[in-house]
């Protein structure tokens, strides 16, 4: 594909500027219809993107719709139990051939002119077909097109519109390892989604949802009233009996322990750890078979790394936090929805399960004290770089207390913009070529 430059006049170079104590970003990248319209192309049809979950459509016939980016999608599961991803587009004059979220059929029929199709995509049939398109027409050249790559990681269903892309652990990276330890706090090692989602659109960037989930420099300024509110009243829904009330100040300072990672192709991650006493808090309390079992499974050590507060986001747009899929989908510009997911640890406790919902109801949820305080903030962040005549974000918080590893992880402090820098390095990367 062209470079940007080539392609419309704007150069990846001189949006995103990183110089040894410098990272800042232009905000034409929030703002500019153009490039909105490239990183459909540059980023969203090269990049690997979270469709859904395999407990979603467990049964033939299941389905769920989907984006990649613009692009409407379906995933099904077929006679046969096998899963596809397909472009719901319907190859007549291009309607979506499925409007529902969810739903179990035997066949999609075009709600424009009627044509059919199977759960693999085949067209099966034409409406009125007699005397109307030639008797010869090539039925099998005319199925829904199916999404060129489609990977399934341990039930997560992820799809790349390039042929070419590299696989999905190769891309993923160095940060298979926080995927897995969303997993691996189930005991059967499996998740069920099936809570269905709660969906919310703000006035703003896809990207700043995407910031935002691995963001540890906002909670204490955004989320002031709710540690507050936890402060008087305690944490019974949260992080696993920590934050047991107290004053502000000693939630604020434990706040500032833990870490943000960035990694290559633009995955982040931020790590806040449990208080000391949370585990022993857990053990005296209705959960204690889950820290045993942990324990006894993972050691203590690992059992404490486990059950940190990790948000993490694959690059570009899913984020993991506390039990849930956060998937954002640019719709506009400046208009996002963000659908969100919990998801049940199977094999652990209902009790335990609730517990877990709980905290994510209070603080995630549609009515939380959480998710719409940030969502108002992107519609505001929006708002503000309309002022163009001001250019740039500045984004380089922490950058010399920043070190790197051997397999090019960046690590710095909970409040440092490490994950939005590699967010914006991925970026800059996948909008280069
Ligand atoms: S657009 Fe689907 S049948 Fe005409
Ligand atoms: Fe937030």
């Amino acid at each position: 594909m062209d470079r940007l430059s080539l392609a419309s006049g704007f150069d990846p170079d001189s949006l995103i500027v990183e110089t040894l104590n410098d990272f800042r970003v232009s905000g034409r990248v929030y703002t500019d219809q153009e490039i909105f319209r490239l990183e459909m192309k540059h980023i969203f049809g090269r990049c690997w993107i979270y469709l859904g979950h395999e407990s979603e459509i467990p049964n033939p016939g299941d389905y769920k719709t989907a984006y990649i980016g613009l692009r409407p999608v379906i995933v099904t599961r077929d006679e046969n139990g096998v899963v596809h991803a397909m472009l719901n587009r319907c190859r007549h004059r291009g309607s979506v051939i499925c409007r529902a979220h969810t739903g179990n059929e035997k066949r999609f029929q075009c709600q424009y002119h009627g044509w059919v199709y199977g759960l693999n995509g085949d067209l099966l049939g034409i409406a009125k077909h007699k005397g109307g398109y030639p008797d010869d027409f090539d039925k099998a050249s005319y199925g829904l097109m199916a999404v060129p790559r489609v990977t399934v990681y341990r039930g997560m269903v992820f799809a790349n519109m390039d042929p070419d892309a590299i696989d999905f652990l190769e891309y993923l990276g160095a940060a298979k390892p926080f995927l897995d330890i969303h997993l691996d706090r189930s005991p059967s090692g499996e998740i069920d989604v099936t809570f269905g989602a709660h969906r919310t659109e703000y006035r703003g960037n896809w990207k700043f949802q995407a910031e935002n989930s691995t963001d540890g420099y906002h909670g204490d300024t955004v989320h002031e009233s709710f540690f507050k509110l936890v402060a008087e009243f305690g944490n019974k829904g949260g992080q696993h009996g920590s934050y047991t009330q107290g004053s502000v100040d000693d939630i604020f300072k434990h706040r500032l322990n833990g870490r943000t990672l960035g990694f290559e192709n633009g995955h982040g991650v931020w790590e806040s750890p449990l208080t000391a006493d949370a585990l022993d808090n857990m053990r005296a309390g209705p959960y204690r078979d889950y820290v045993d079992w942990m324990e006894a499974t993972y050691g203590t050590f690992r059992t404490h790394e486990m059950l940190n507060a990790m948000n993490l986001v694959i690059f570009p747009s899913l984020a993991i936090l506390h039990g849930q899929f956060r998937v954002m989908r640019p719709i506009a510009v400046d208009r996002t929805e963000v659908s969100i997911q919990f998801f049940k640890l199977k094999g652990a406790s209902d009790a335990y399960n609730n517990f877990r919902m709980s905290g994510y109801q209070r603080f995630f949820g549609p009515a939380s004290f959480g998710s719409p305080d940030d969502v108002e903030i992107f519609a505001v962040n929006q708002t503000g770089l309309q002022a163009e005549e001001v250019e740039w974000l500045l984004l380089s918080r922490g950058m010399g207390r920043e070190t790197t590893d051997n397999m090019k992880v960046r690590t710095a402090e909970i409040t440092d913009e490490t994950s939005q820098r590699a967010f914006h390095r991925g970026w800059k990367r996948f909008m280069s070529f």
